[in-house]
């Protein structure tokens, strides 16, 4: 899918102009010690912002944080984002609080030659998500380019990510979200070989169709953490109490099958008798006993893992082994973001996806550096993979 970027026209395009700057600064806070405590999706959306404000533009960005759902929840203000964002790029961004009073339009209307200011979270109005008509046209009267740099909100037909920007003549794409389609698309048509994938986390609902779409491509795929047990008991095995999703046994049963020479199973786990029990937890070989539960993969399926991922070729990843929040249960994951970061310096193009697998890396130590392709989608980069249109994206040049 090819569109327009913004270096695609020269600096003297933008002097002076205003453009709207849709970004994904939807990071999780601390809400006691009110801070960020991951700032990856702010820093991404850096190199366009500079691009822009060096190129003498206006530069107004508008964002969501978490789902308050048409309420204002001080929990929830881009406030602090507003003050890390100008930490980073060390120069002034003016936070504007309100949006929709004719004080702001008229403060937004007059900025200078490249100045920033990040709008309220756009999700305290119901309007944003129900790509309101006149919540979009305000939004559109305060630029005269539109760019969406929010490749992991780009999955919504929200106001600002869809409906603003039909207001447009230039509809363009930031520097991240051309990076996410350019790495993720040669991911899908043309990934080295042999191409690995490896899914954690604790459901599969979601990621069927990515699944579905990479079983097709992959040469050995990995389940892991709660999805595994689905997989596993739908083919006989022993789970004691792990979570699985009833609803995905048959279709979980029919994709093994026809796919055992590609997928990769946890062969022994970590269990206990629950999450918050201290001392009792133990290694079992596959069958896991009626009242235990697995939190994390055992040794003999990290060595099982790890020697497929090796590279060179391409590895993506998506979803913990296990709870890795618990340092007890944190193992499994570590060795993985290990293997993964030397696989990636033997050569391989690695691809890693989802708030949780990013996290698990920052746990590892691993470096952004370590990874080919850290993508800030969640939702958005599953959907893209498994074959979906992104609104936020088809609306581009
Ligand atoms: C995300 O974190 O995946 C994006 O910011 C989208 O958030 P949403 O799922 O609340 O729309």
């Amino acid at each position: 899918m090819i569109k327009k970027v913004i270096s695609d026209y020269p600096s003297d395009f933008y002097r002076g102009k205003k453009v709207f700057v849709r970004v994904d600064f939807n990071v999780p806070i601390n809400n006691e010690l009110r801070t960020i405590r991951e700032d990856y999706r702010i820093r991404r959306a850096i190199p366009t912002i500079d691009f822009l404000i060096d190129a003498g533009a206006k530069v107004i960005l508008g964002s969501h944080l978490g789902r308050p759902k048409g309420n204002v929840n001080k929990d929830l203000s881009l406030e602090i984002v507003s003050k890390r964002l100008s930490e980073l790029i060390d120069k002034k961004v003016f936070f504007c609080d309100d949006f929709s009073t004719e004080g702001w339009i008229k403060k937004v209307n007059k900025l200078n030659e490249g100045s920033i200011v990040l709008l309220e979270n756009l999700r305290f109005y119901n309007e944003e998500t129900d790509n309101d008509e006149k919540f979009c046209k305000l939004l559109s009267s305060f630029a005269d380019i539109y760019v969406n740099e929010a490749f992991g909100t780009s999955h919504r037909a929200h106001a600002s990510t869809y409906g603003m920007a039909l207001n447009f003549k230039h509809k363009l794409a930031g520097f991240l979200v051309n990076k996410e389609l350019k790495f993720i698309s040669e991911m899908l048509t043309k990934a080295d070989k042999p191409f690995v994938v490896i899914i954690g986390g604790s459901k599969i609902k979601d990621k069927i169709s990515a699944m579905a779409k990479l079983l097709d491509k992959a040469d050995k795929i990995i389940i892991a953490g709660g999805a595994a047990y689905t997989f596993i008991k739908a083919i006989g095995g022993q789970i004691g109490n792990s979570i699985y999703e009833p609803e995905m046994l048959d279709w979980a049963k029919d994709v093994y099958f026809k796919n055992s020479d590609k997928i990769l199973l946890p062969v022994d786990h970590l269990v206990s008798e629950g999450i918050e029990k201290t001392n009792s937890c133990l290694v079992v070989d596959e069958q896991i006993p009626d009242g235990y539960q697995a939190f994390d993969i055992g040794p003999k399926t990290i060595d099982l893992f790890n020697s497929v991922i090796k590279g060179p070729g391409c590895i993506f990843w998506n979803g913990p082994m296990g709870v890795f929040e618990v340092e007890k249960y944190f193992s499994g994951t570590l060795h993985i973001a290990r293997a993964l970061a030397l696989a990636t310096w033997r050569g391989a193009n690695s691809v890693v996806g989802g708030g949780e697998t990013i996290a698990a890396l920052r746990k590892a130590e691993v470096l952004e550096s370590e990874i080919s392709h850290m993508s800030t989608g969640g939702g958005a980069l599953l959907e893209y993979i498994g074959g979906s249109n992104l609104p936020g994206i088809e609306i581009l040049d």
